[in-house]
C-alpha cells in the first residue's frame, strides 16, 4: 500500500470508528434538552394560569413562563405601581429573539438587533415596529397569575 492511499484509509477508518459515537451524543442532548422543558400548568376556569411567587419575582427581578401552547412570557413588577406586575411575550416581534428585561432602563432589549419595548409592550426602538403583546395580571395568596388567553 502506498502511503497516500495508506492515509486515505486511516483517515477514513478513523470517523468511521468517531461516527457512531458523535451520532449518539447528539441525541443524548436532544433527550437532556427535552427533559429540561418543565411542564406548563393548565389554566383555571377563569382562565387565569398560576406562574409563580410575588417573593420569588423579587428575589429574581423576572419570571419567565411558557405556556402549553408554546407562548414565552416575561413578568416582571410594574415600576409604576407598587405591588402591581405585568407579563408580555418574551420574544421580539422583530424575528423572535429572547427579550431581555432590563430594570435599571425599565425596558425590554433585544440583543440581536438593538430593538427596545417599553413595558406595555410599544416599540421604542427598532428594527422592530411591532409592539409585543401584554397579557393580564393578579395576585392571589402571594401567587402571581397571567391570563393568556
Ligand atoms: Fe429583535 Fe431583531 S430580533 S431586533
Amino acid at each position: 500500500m502506498r502511503r497516500r492511499h495508506f492515509l486515505s484509509w486511516l483517515t477514513f477508518s478513523s470517523i468511521l470508528t468517531v461516527l457512531p459515537s458523535a451520532l449518539s451524543s447528539c441525541g443524548k442532548q436532544q433527550a437532556v434538552s427535552n427533559s429540561n422543558v418543565p411542564p406548563s400548568p393548565s389554566p383555571r376556569q377563569d382562565g387565569f394560569i398560576e406562574v409563580g411567587t410575588v417573593q420569588t419575582l423579587e428575589t429574581d427581578g423576572s419570571l419567565a413562563f411558557k405556556s402549553a401552547d408554546g407562548k414565552d412570557v416575561t413578568v416582571i413588577q410594574d415600576p409604576k405601581i407598587a405591588g402591581a406586575f405585568l407579563a408580555l411575550d418574551s420574544l421580539c416581534t422583530h424575528q423572535a429573539c429572547n427579550l431581555n428585561w432590563d430594570s435599571d432602563s425599565t425596558s425590554f432589549f433585544c440583543p440581536c438587533h438593538g430593538s427596545k419595548f417599553d413595558t406595555e409592550g410599544n416599540v421604542l426602538d427598532g428594527p422592530a415596529t411591532e409592539p409585543i403583546k401584554s397579557y393580564p395580571t393578579k395576585v392571589e395568596e402571594g401567587n402571581i397569575l397571567i391570563s393568556i388567553s
